[in-house]
């Protein structure tokens, strides 16, 4: 069996001497989805900034396309194809939408055609400037800001956070069809749990950064007791089928 894309094995990692995960594993195939789920300060962010190379790795690998990555800086990570969208929306305030889009692209499968017709929001404020944009529209840019690099995983840091339900809504549809139509692999960290199950194929719940719970999405949406448990929200969205 080829290697998964993405693979961490018994990851400790923190901040200088201090520890936030300890002893997380995970595997992400090339077109696979992860949700990662879990109450506030569990270490959620971490693991994502652990995935990118902006933590201090004490203990474990971090393996991509089965290469061990775990000395490399981020800006190397980036360019082999690791895409990070944080959880600032930090776009260029200054910029056009399109400047935003250019800036930083690199040729592939996502440009200017491909990310207006996943965002076409995007394409009708083209002309306007980043700061001149709703919240719904700045986090839209900067995860196609991100496609445009043209990365082979997305991790999305609560993508979703503090936005209208419509603007929920279409952000939902086009991660679903990246992941879906698009084969883009992606790790979700949400707070929106039902949302969240409902697009990835498997889920993290972290715990005091370790892993509570790791499995099949369609598993966990059936376990109301372990959410309630581990993630304190209602849920009553469906799992992604399959
Ligand atoms: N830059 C940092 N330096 C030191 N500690 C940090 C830093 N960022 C986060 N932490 C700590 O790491 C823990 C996990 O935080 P975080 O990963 O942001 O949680 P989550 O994203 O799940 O809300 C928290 O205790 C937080 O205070
Ligand atoms: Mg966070």
């Amino acid at each position: 069996m080829a290697d998964p894309l993405l693979s961490l094995k018994n990851v400790q990692a923190g901040y200088g001497e201090s520890i936030v995960l300890d002893g997380i594993s995970l595997d992400i195939e090339e077109d696979g989805s992860l949700s990662v789920l879990g109450r506030n300060g569990v270490g959620k962010s971490t693991l994502l900034l652990t995935i990118m190379g902006f933590t201090n790795v004490s203990a474990g690998t971090v393996t991509w396309r089965g290469k061990d990555i775990t000395g490399w800086l981020p800006h190397k990570r980036a360019r082999a194809g690791i895409g990070w969208v944080s959880q600032e929306r930090d776009i260029f305030p200054s910029l056009t939408v399109e400047e935003n889009l250019t800036v930083a692209a690199s040729p592939g499968r996502w440009d200017l055609k491909a990310v207006y017709d996943l965002f076409p929001r995007l394409a009708e404020r083209r002309t306007n400037m980043g700061n001149h944009l709703s919240g719904g529209e700045q986090q839209m840019l900067t995860i196609a800001r991100t496609l445009m690099t043209n990365p082979a995983i997305l991790l999305l840091d609560e993508p979703l956070e503090g936005l209208a339900p419509i603007v929920v809504e279409e952000l939902t549809a086009a991660i679903e069809r990246m992941n879906d139509q698009e084969k883009m692999a992606l790790v979700l960290v949400e707070q929106h749990a039902s949302v969240a199950l409902a697009l990835t194929e498997q889920a993290l719940v972290i715990e005091r950064g370790a892993a509570a719970w790791a499995g099949a999405s369609g598993d966990l949406v059936k376990d109301q007791a372990l959410i309630d448990r581990y993630i304190g929200l209602n849920l009553t969205g469906q799992a992604k089928a399959g």
